[in-house]
C-alpha cells in the first residue's frame, strides 16, 4: 500500500459527550515520536480509521500549541460516526493527516476577525478561537457567531460565556427554533443579526463553516459592509476517500477539498458555490 495511505495508532486519552449525538475525542499517537513531530494548523482535517468500520475526515479542534494531545468532536450521522461514538477511554483508532489548507492566521494578525458557523459547522472554527484566545494582543476584534437549530444544539455554552467576557470579543449566537431549553440569546437566523456585529471592514478578515446557504446568506453582508471577496473565508465539505487529491471524490470544478481547500477564499470558489451539482 502506498505509505501515504497508513495510518498511525493513536489512543482514546479521554472522551466527552458534548449532547446526546455529539461528543469529543482527546488522542493521542501510541509512538512517541508520532506524537512529538506532529504539527497542524487550526482548519485543517485529520482521516480517522476505525477498524472494520471505516474511515471519515473530520476537522481538528485543539490548539496546535498542545503538543501532548490532540481533540476531534463528531457529530453521529450515519454508520462509520456511530462505530466512533462507541469509543472508550483506552481505545485505538488509526490517523492519518493533518491534510489541506487552514485558516489564514498569518494573515489575520492585527486585523479584526469576524467568525460565522452554523451548526457542527463551529467545530472547524473552535480551533481558530482556541487560537486567537491564547495569542489575544496578536489579533485585534474578535466576533463569534454562531447558529443552531435549538438551543439545545449549541456545545460549548459555558466556553462561549467565557469568551464574551474577553476584551475587544463579541459573541452573538442565535437559535433558530424555540425549544425548551434555557436561551438567553437571539431566536431567529444567526445572519439576520450580521448588522450588530461590529468591525473594522478596512480591516477585517472573515471565517465561516456550517451549512453553505447559512454562508451564501452572511457573504452578502459582508461584501456590503465593504470587506474584500479575498477575505472572506470558507471552510467546505465534501465526501472524501483519499485525502491527498488522488481520488477525484472532492472534486470541486478544477480544485480538491482535500488538497486546494477545505478553506478557501471566496474570491477562489465565488463562480462554483450556490451552483447545483457542485
Ligand atoms: C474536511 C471535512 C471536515 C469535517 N469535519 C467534521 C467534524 O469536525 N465533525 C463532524 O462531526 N463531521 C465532520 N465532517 C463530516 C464527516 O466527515 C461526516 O459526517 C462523516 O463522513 C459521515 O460518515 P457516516 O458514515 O457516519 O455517515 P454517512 O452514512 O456517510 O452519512 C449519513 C448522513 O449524513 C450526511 N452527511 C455525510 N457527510 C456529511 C457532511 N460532510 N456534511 C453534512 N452531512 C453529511 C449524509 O448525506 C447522510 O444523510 C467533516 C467533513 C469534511 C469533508
Ligand atoms: S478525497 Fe480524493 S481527491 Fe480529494
Amino acid at each position: 500500500m502506498n505509505k501515504v495511505y497508513l495510518p498511525h495508532v493513536a489512543e482514546v486519552v479521554e472522551r466527552v459527550q458534548e449532547t446526546p449525538t455529539i461528543f469529543t475525542l482527546r488522542l493521542r499517537f501510541i509512538d512517541e515520536n508520532v506524537q512529538n513531530n506532529y504539527r497542524f494548523e487550526p482548519g485543517q482535517f485529520n482521516m480517522l480509521y476505525l477498524h472494520g468500520i471505516g474511515e471519515i475526515p473530520i476537522s481538528i479542534v485543539s490548539d496546535p500549541a498542545d503538543e501532548s494531545l490532540f481533540d476531534h468532536t463528531i457529530r453521529v450521522v450515519g454508520r462509520v460516526t456511530k462505530g466512533f461514538g462507541q469509543l472508550k477511554q483506552g481505545d485505538q483508532i488509526g490517523i492519518r493527516g493533518p491534510y489541506g489548507r487552514g485558516w489564514p492566521l498569518k494573515e489575520s494578525l492585527g486585523k479584526d476577525i469576524i467568525l460565522v458557523t452554523g451548526g457542527l459547522g463551529c467545530a472547524p472554527v473552535v480551533s481558530v478561537i482556541r487560537y486567537v484566545t491564547r495569542r489575544r494582543d496578536l489579533f485585534k476584534r474578535l466576533v463569534i457567531m454562531q447558529g443552531v437549530k435549538r438551543a439545545d444544539d449549541l456545545i460549548w455554552r459555558e466556553q462561549y460565556k467565557q469568551w464574551e467576557k474577553l476584551h475587544d470579543t463579541q459573541v452573538i449566537l442565535a437559535a433558530s427554533e424555540q425549544s425548551h431549553a434555557e436561551w438567553p440569546w437571539h431566536t431567529g437566523h444567526v445572519t439576520d443579526l450580521m448588522h450588530k456585529a461590529s468591525f473594522n471592514p478596512a480591516n477585517a478578515i472573515a471565517m465561516m463553516c456550517g451549512p453553505e446557504p447559512m454562508m451564501r446568506a452572511a457573504i452578502e453582508p459582508l461584501l456590503q459592509e465593504g470587506l474584500s471577496e479575498q477575505d472572506i473565508w470558507l471552510s467546505m465539505e465534501r465526501n472524501m476517500q483519499c485525502a491527498v487529491g488522488h481520488c477525484g471524490h472532492c472534486q470541486y470544478g478544477a480544485k480538491f477539498i482535500c488538497k486546494d481547500g477545505p478553506v478557501f477564499p471566496y474570491a477562489e470558489i465565488k463562480s462554483l458555490f450556490g451552483v447545483k451539482g457542485y
